[in-house]
């Protein structure tokens, strides 16, 4: 058996139309929305990532903002603009890219975001929100999955789905949303024991480890589907945290890298820009 390949690029790019037209509309009342990014230091992943942020932003019409730091800035002097960019009624977007440098307080800064503006569901408000069934910000990596497995799956109601790796950008926020779409969700992590085991079990399996081909094809359930979140640089290239020629014999349908997750990212980034903006004018 071959799994049919998830083309995310396809579906960011009509995403990403759909946002313009919705932004197009806006501004024939007089409304454009606007996203700030701000870069601290010279990280050059953080550098790519922030340049097509940027230009997909400006491309869907809305205003761009950028704010580049050096690396020695203060925390307060973050924070200052972090304040400075909660009241300019022309940002409705806020998003500091992450990581930090070593001195700064990465919850501290996130969480003086205000959380209407919080583009990337980091603030502690929207955690709790997503957690609680509240309207939320959701994070964007989490988000975009999410609607890659609806599209392919229809209901997810009752899969089981495995989600390795618990960070706070997308292993915890992806298991809320599964929970919410009331599959019954397992987080695995470094620790958890027999992990192939387990992975077989699941109809849906999200790898967000960032470790580069750590997910076997005989991990994999026939028929399951694949979400890999994984972006390692390695010297073949970009590869993601599956063995994609070995999980493509086994599963039913799979996301490659790059060309899956990735660029539903961004494009999930500027869908809650536009949320917030329209949130922000009733
Ligand atoms: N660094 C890696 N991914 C992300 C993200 O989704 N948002 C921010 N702010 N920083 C990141």
């Amino acid at each position: 058996m071959t799994a049919t390949p998830i083309d995310g690029k396809a579906f960011a790019a009509g995403l990403r139309e759909r946002i313009a037209e919705h932004t197009a509309a806006m501004k024939e009342r007089g409304i454009t929305p606007g996203l700030a990014v701000v870069l601290v230091g010279e990280d050059p992943a953080s550098q790519v990532y922030v340049r097509s942020k940027g230009k997909q932003t400006r491309e869907t019409g809305m205003n761009s903002f950028e704010h580049r730091l050096p690396a020695e800035t203060p925390e307060a002097e973050l924070l200052a603009l972090v304040e400075q960019l909660n009241e300019d009624p022309a940002v409705n977007g806020i998003l500091v890219q992450l990581p930090l440098p070593d001195h700064m307080d990465e919850a501290r800064v996130t969480n003086a975001i205000r959380p209407e503006k919080d583009v990337d569901g980091f603030h502690i408000l929207n955690v709790g929100r997503l957690a609680t069934g509240q309207k939320a910000m959701v994070p964007c990596t989490p988000l975009g999955s999410l609607m890659l497995l609806r599209d392919r799956l229809g209901s997810l109601s009752g899969k089981n789905a495995l989600v390795i790796g618990r960070s706070n950008i997308v292993g915890k926020p992806m298991a809320q949303l599964l929970l919410r779409d009331s599959a019954t969700v397992t987080i695995a992590h470094s620790r958890t024991q027999n992990l192939p085991e387990l992975c077989r079990t699941a109809d849906i399996v999200i790898a967000a480890v960032g470790r580069a081909h750590f997910v076997k094809g005989d991990w994999i359930k026939p028929g399951a589907t694949v979400i890999d979140v994984g972006i390692n640089r390695t010297d073949d290239g970009l590869v993601g945290d599956v063995d994609f020629a070995e999980a493509a014999q086994v599963a039913g349908a799979i996301t490659p890298v790059p060309g899956g997750v990735g660029p539903m990212t961004i494009a999930c980034l500027l869908a809650n820009t536009l949320t917030a903006t329209a949130r922000a004018n009733g």
